[in-house]
């Protein structure tokens, strides 16, 4: 019978162990992602996959690439047309107003798949996960340097290198819509040179010719006026003050082109880059959108958010070895004799703070102790017959290029087993 396989850029994620291996790296940035948002005092928001197309037609905008060829929409069994959510922040705010609670300030957190009918490539698939923060009910201030501080922590946390935080912002209402008249007014003897994308966008959000792939495109904006002159001096120095504080611990560059792919972004704005990263380069990205409440019929609700992509991130990881120390435990008996299980069970209530694996397949030492190796285990705990009929176990150091192995009692093994 054929085989069936999975969907062109969606992918399967096993845990091998192996901590080479992009899945496993996934999981550990998640758990340890998670770990920051709790510390930082964020609330988990969990909302469904599915959602009513129209509120990601209303917040991301009908000129966002997101709307308009990304999206996973379809009429359900009752002719209802409904999406695949394709990012998590206007899912966030629809909870929010449903629950009433837009009347209040929240720190949220969440971390899920999310869906954009992409052209797969390294970095991009169809199905990826996010992990988000969104601060809401907070005038512009404090929440942009909690953000940028949150941020920091994350890359710190990795201790990954070779990446940068950019810095905009978009201005008031009436700043960007002066911005956007005069980029109007540069462009228009242009037009003929530029592509149907980028005239699309000039018609109905001109800030994302900004974001313009095309060459002749960016060597026509070079010269076009820049937000800079347009955005308030407490903007400005906004940009500044987060770029002075924060540069000693992150690369934060203030770029006056930086633009969001979504319609909703309002004020300032941000993406972290890697140069490891390659074509699809941003791991995280997000900003202000102090409108988008109001637009999906709730209070006014001032906001920002971020969302980090977890696969990006993930394969900019070196190094996932926590401080958890791994033990490996191997049984050299039958597979039916329970003794070793029970020994197994009280080393884990003994001391919480270590990983056991406990090798359940048959096999031999040797493969066992391969394994223990590529899971990173510090010590292999290895019960055989003999040792079952002495009531001893050996420990094995893994890591100790001067200890080998040494025979102990039961009780010895406990001790050293608290001790760790
Ligand atoms: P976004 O920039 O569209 O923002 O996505 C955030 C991150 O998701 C990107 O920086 C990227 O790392 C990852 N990402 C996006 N599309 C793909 C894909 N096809 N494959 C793999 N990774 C991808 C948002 O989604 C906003 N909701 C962020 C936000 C939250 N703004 C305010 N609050």
């Amino acid at each position: 019978m054929d085989k069936i396989h999975s969907l062109t850029g969606m992918l399967d994620h096993y845990d091998d162990g192996d901590i080479e291996n992009i899945s496993v790296k996934i999981f550990e940035t998640e758990k340890r992602i998670k770990k920051v948002f709790t510390n930082y005092k964020y609330s988990e928001i969990r909302t469904p996959a599915l959602e009513d197309t129209n509120l990601f037609v209303r917040s991301a905008g009908d000129a966002s690439d997101i709307v308009n060829k990304e999206i996973y929409s379809f009429n359900d069994r009752n002719e209802k047309n409904i999406a695949l959510r394709p990012e998590g922040t206007a899912s966030a705010i629809r909870a929010i107003i449903e629950k009433k609670l837009d009347q209040t300030n929240h720190k949220l957190w969440y971390l899920g798949p999310m869906w954009r009918y992409e052209r797969p490539q390294k970095g991009r698939y169809r199905q990826f996960y996010q992990a988000g923060v969104e601060i809401l009910g907070y005038e512009e201030g404090a929440p942009e340097y909690e953000i940028i501080s949150m941020v920091c922590s994350i890359i710190e946390e990795f201790k990954l290198k070779n990446c940068s935080i950019k810095i905009n912002h978009l201005g008031d209402k009436e700043s960007k819509k002066l911005f956007c008249d005069a980029l109007v007014e540069y462009l228009e003897p242009f037009k003929d040179s530029l592509d149907e994308k980028d005239l699309t966008r000039l018609t109905k959000n001109p800030l994302r010719v900004l974001d313009s792939k095309n060459k002749e495109t960016q060597s026509i904006l070079k010269k076009a006026p820049s937000i800079r002159e347009f955005i308030k001096p407490s903007a400005l120095s906004l940009l500044e003050n987060i770029q002075n504080e924060y540069k000693d611990i992150c690369n934060i560059e203030i770029d006056y082109t930086l633009v969001r792919g979504l319609d909703y972004y309002s004020g300032f704005v941000f993406e972290a880059i890697s140069s490891e990263l390659g074509a699809q380069d941003s791991f995280l990205g997000g900003g202000r959108y102090d409108h988008l409440s109001l637009k999906l019929g709730g209070k006014n609700l001032p906001s920002i958010g971020m969302a980090i992509g977890v696969e990006r991130f993930a394969s900019l990881i070196k190094d996932i070895t926590t401080s958890n120390k791994v033990v490996s435990f191997i049984t050299l008996t039958s597979n039916l004799e329970s003794k070793p299980y029970k020994i197994a069970h009280q080393l884990r209530s003994l001391n919480s703070n270590i990983i056991l694996d406990l090798q359940l397949s048959d096999g031999s030492l040797k493969s066992k102790l391969r394994k223990a190796n590529k899971n990173n285990s510090e010590y292999a705990i290895i019960i055989g017959e003999e040792e079952l009929r002495d009531g001893t176990a050996v420990i094995k150091f893994l890591n100790d290029e001067l200890k080998d192995q040494e025979t102990v009692s039961i009780e010895e093994l406990f001790s050293f087993y608290t001790s760790l």
